[in-house]
């Protein structure tokens, strides 16, 4: 259904080929004339061209003299990108299969290409009813590159098809993406990927007394849902869990506090901490990591009936402590305070939650990175920064300082669920973190979780945000002991 990225021998007769190379010199005349050889070297050194395309009638040649970057995390980006272009090209010409040729390039740039390729030729289609429209045609991407293993690529297409279910989870409209469907799609990833999945339903979610899904809920038509999809193999590096929370409101109007204007427009992304958290642990457990993670879901829409929840409502949350609700459009760490109180009980080595939590945090860095905030976290966040820069999820860190508790406040409750005018991104992880007794890391993905233009690799729509960064991130956490 994705385009995949395959090894092979040798490219077969007439297969369009890309020559990725870092300099001329490169190029010779196994594969192109002298002719042609002599028109490249004239072109790049005159003239700056770069791009090169040679029509063999029943293939293309290509060539592409890249450019590298001081800095390797750079580049890596800089390749993805590229690949974008070239999606493009390669289905404008209706191509199905590609090879790649990039013997100076190391694995990791090389499969940077590859990435980049498979995650800008998605497309969300679902619902397109006209048989005229012409859909990306690339399916195959083939190596010859000996250095490359299968086990590499495998593992590549897992990550690149994680993020793009990420994707269609984000892109998927309320009517069909509620929370008991969004649970459904993660008990068929987990199925998928054999690993463990437990749905609590409305009942248990009652029993268990999870008051900030249910005031959030009480809008609401469809029952909430709170998906547990753990991956813990015999093999896991860790002795306690790495756990992830995903935001999942479904749809969020805003409740009574109802969103004005354009402000509604796109808030089916609302889940896209949980399209994060679902596609991650399902790469996680697809590509067999050495490391125990649980992923924990709290879905509801955020809505409005005569039923719903209210500004002035104090709620007991499922920990015991109790919040004044000052802004119904404060839902997400509403339902996220639940999670983080319930991940308590499996005694976490790190938690990181994933919302798209605060239009602050969109406002201060837009689509080009993640909000971050650590506690007791230092290392993680290190690490977790680094996984950033290399898979172009970038992190900034924000302050975290105490006096930010100050504008949560509240005269009668232990807290309000609304901060004042200033810093309004960190007074939402305050308000997290007095959920947490552990190592604990906040990413505000609310500026990159979806675009409304296409945005080179990452597309148009959902952008699956987080779905790379994690697996880096608990690939690297399964390689070290501990
Ligand atoms: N889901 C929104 C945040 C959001 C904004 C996500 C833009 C994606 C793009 C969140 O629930 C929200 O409404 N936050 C309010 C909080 C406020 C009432 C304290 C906000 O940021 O305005
Ligand atoms: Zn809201
Ligand atoms: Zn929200």
């Amino acid at each position: 259904m994705y385009t995949r990225i395959q090894k092979i021998k040798s490219f077969p007769k007439n297969t369009t080929i890309l020559y990725l190379v870092k300099s001329f010199d490169e190029i010779n005349a196994n594969f192109f004339s002298y002719e042609e050889l002599t028109f490249i070297e004239n072109e790049s050194k005159n003239n700056k061209k770069t791009s090169f395309s040679f029509n063999r009638f029943t293939h293309w040649d290509y060539v592409e003299i890249v450019k590298e970057k001081k800095n390797n995390f750079h580049f890596l980006e800089s390749l993805r990108v590229l690949a974008d272009k070239y999606s493009a090209i390669f289905n404008e010409a209706c191509m199905e299969e590609v090879g790649i040729h990039s013997l100076s390039f190391t694995i990791e740039e090389s499969m940077a290409f590859a990435e980049g390729l498979v995650l800008a030729n998605y497309q969300f289609n679902k619902y397109k009813t006209d048989k005229e429209l012409k859909f990306n045609s690339l399916k195959n991407i083939l190596f010859q590159d000996k250095s490359i293993t299968e086990e590499l690529l495998e593992e590549l297409n897992i990550v690149t098809e994680a993020t793009l279910i990420a994707r269609t989870l984000v892109n998927e409209p309320v009517n069909f993406m509620n929370a008991p469907q969004l649970a459904k799609e993660i008990e068929m990833l987990a199925k998928d990927a054999d690993a463990k999945v437990e749905i609590f339903g409305k009942s248990k979610i009652e029993a268990l007394k999870m008051g900030g899904l249910l005031a959030v809920n009480k809008g609401s038509i469809d029952p909430p849902t709170f998906s547990i999809f753990e991956w813990n193999p015999e093999n896991a590096v860790n002795k306690k869990p790495l756990i992830f929370v995903g935001k999942g409101v479904v749809y969020d109007t805003g409740g009574l506090n109802i969103k004005t204007g354009n402000f509604m427009n796109n808030m089916k992304c609302d889940m896209g901490g949980a399209a994060a958290v679902a596609g991650a642990v399902f790469a996680i457990a697809k590509a067999k990591l050495p490391v125990h993670v649980i992923g924990l879901v709290p879905a509801t829409d955020n809505r409005l009936n005569n039923n719903a929840y209210v500004s002035g409502d104090v709620i007991t949350m499922f920990n015991g402590m109790t919040v004044e609700v000052l802004n119904t459009d404060a839902e997400g760490r509403m339902i996220l305070a639940d999670a983080l109180a319930y991940a308590q009980k499996y005694d976490p080595e790190l938690v990181i939650d994933l919302a798209t939590l605060t239009g602050a945090a969109a406002h201060a860095i837009g689509k080009y990175g993640i909000v971050a905030m650590g506690s007791k976290s230092e290392a993680f966040l290190k690490d977790l920064k680094l996984s950033g820069e290399k898979t172009g999820e970038r992190l900034v860190e924000f302050p975290f300082w105490e006096e930010y508790e100050e504008q949560i406040k509240s005269e009668i409750a232990d807290m309000t669920n609304l901060g004042g005018a200033e810093g309004g991104a960190i007074t939402a992880g305050k308000f997290l973190e007095k959920f947490t007794n552990y190592p604990y890391i906040h990413l505000d993905i609310a500026g990159p979780a979806l675009v409304e233009k296409r945005f080179n690799y990452r597309g148009v729509g959902g952008t699956g945000v987080g779905v790379r960064l994690l697996f880096d991130f608990a690939k690297k956490r399964s390689e070290k002991k501990k």
